[in-house]
């Protein structure tokens, strides 16, 4: 995937995050616009931390096949590993990783993305791909500018409640 690619995707997030004040719009937007251009990101989706249980990481806006892992604790799955670590995980092959839970039995390589707001993470992106070792470096800086784009759109829409 050439950055041309991501980059024109970052500009259109950018525009779009400037209209709505709706986060599940932008949620949308991304997870719509994403695997349209991208076809290894076979399933796109966010995971958010219950804010009655910031233990626990909640399914959000997605496409692809629906999964079963609708609240995922953050002790477990590669979910909750990004979230535990406050990083970006990539998983080149997933069923050679204990922690993984499954969605698709197609599904061959993860990455999962931390959105931060507030100075604490409060989700993530998380992306499967049919594809063994799908995710590059590229794929991580690309995820982690999208992530970006939304930690600050929670900072302006949604202040931290004291
Ligand atoms: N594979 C994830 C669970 C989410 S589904 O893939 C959509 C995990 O191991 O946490």
């Amino acid at each position: 995937m050439s950055e041309m690619d991501f980059t024109q995707i970052l500009i259109e997030v950018s525009a779009f995050a400037k209209s709505t004040i709706d986060l599940a719009a932008l949620q949308n937007f991304i997870v719509e616009i994403i695997p349209e251009r991208l076809p290894y990101y076979n399933w796109t989706g966010f995971y958010m931390l219950d804010p009655n249980d910031p233990d626990t990481l909640v399914l959000g806006p997605y496409r692809g096949a629906p999964t079963e892992h609708v609240r995922i604790p953050v002790t477990q799955g590669i979910c909750g590993a990004a979230v535990a670590q406050n990083s970006t995980v990539i998983i080149d092959d997933v069923h050679s990783d204990p922690r993984y839970l499954a969605c698709s039995l197609e599904t061959k390589s993860e990455i999962v993305v931390p959105i931060r707001a507030h100075g604490a993470v409060v989700g993530e992106i998380d992306i499967d791909s049919h594809d063994l070792a799908a995710f590059t470096a590229h794929d991580s800086e690309f995820l982690e500018q999208c992530a970006a784009i939304v930690g600050s759109f929670i900072e302006t829409n949604q202040p931290a409640s004291k």
